[in-house]
């Protein structure tokens, strides 16, 4: 069974009303490939806005979300508040997250747990430094990310994976096809030997770190790349050619 490709776009803490609105017009010309399933992750004040006035073939994420449904937590949103507002996915454990917020891999895979639990899809990033990666790391720090989540979880069939290299988030430095591909084989090795062959074949891994309307063609060639996290060039109507890359 084919994976479907799967491209998203993070937008950050990017975009007001009228941004937003332009965003919205060029999703609705599109065209986007049918054969591609599309999200677009929303700044938490914008998600209600967005969900309302999306085009029916884009989806919604947020950007982050708590493990818990309610209570004494502020300034975060619970994967119940995003249900009652009918956003059905949202992305966890970005490298800014981790990075500027400190989030752990132990909180990032309870938030996972507990959204999967909620009811909600999740695209769970991981990535390597560019330190780690000189190091020869990358492997050892990506299958530690997928572990933790790996020893929380048992169902995957609503979880994509995001492989972001930290070194290519926002630097326009993006991992060669060759580069990407290395490592979303190895992932799938190590989720075929670590979690089940079927999850292996089955779960879709995205690409993300500085992918743009020129690149996007070759990485999506790669056999192991089954679609793309889209940071700055999400904003852009460039964003269409990516969803069309495949
Ligand atoms: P970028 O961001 O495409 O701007 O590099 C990707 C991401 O952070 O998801």
């Amino acid at each position: 069974m084919g994976r479907k490709f799967v491209v998203g776009g993070n937008w950050k803490m990017n975009g007001n009303k009228a941004q937003i609105s332009d965003i919205l017009k060029f999703l609705e010309a599109g065209p986007l490939n049918p054969e591609t399933e599309v999200i677009v992750g929303v700044p938490a004040i914008y998600l209600d806005y967005v969900k309302s006035n999306a085009p029916a073939n884009v989806q919604v994420a947020a950007q982050n979300c708590y493990k818990a449904d309610k209570g004494a937590f502020t300034g975060e949103i619970s994967p119940a508040m995003l249900k009652d507002i009918k956003v059905n996915w949202v992305i966890l454990g970005h490298s800014e997250r981790r990075q500027l917020f400190k989030e752990t891999d132990e909180l990032i895979a309870e938030k996972v747990a507990f959204a999967l639990e909620s009811g909600l899809k999740v695209i769970a990033c991981i990535g390597e430094t560019l330190e780690e990666r000189e190091a020869g790391k990358t492997e050892e720090v990506v299958f530690r990310q997928i572990k933790a989540i790996a020893d929380k979880i048992k169902d995957w069939s609503n979880v994509v994976i995001a492989y972001e290299p930290v070194w290519a988030i926002g630097t326009g430095k993006t991992a060669t096809p060759q580069q990407a591909q290395d490592v979303h084989k190895s992932l799938r090795e190590y989720i075929s030997q670590n979690i089940s062959p079927e999850v292996a074949q089955s779960i879709r891994i995205q690409y993300g770190g500085s992918v743009t309307g020129a690149n996007c063609k070759e990485l999506g060639t790669q056999s192991d790349i089954d679609g793309f996290l889209v940071g700055g060039a999400s904003l852009k109507p460039e964003f269409v050619n990516i969803v069309n890359a495949k």
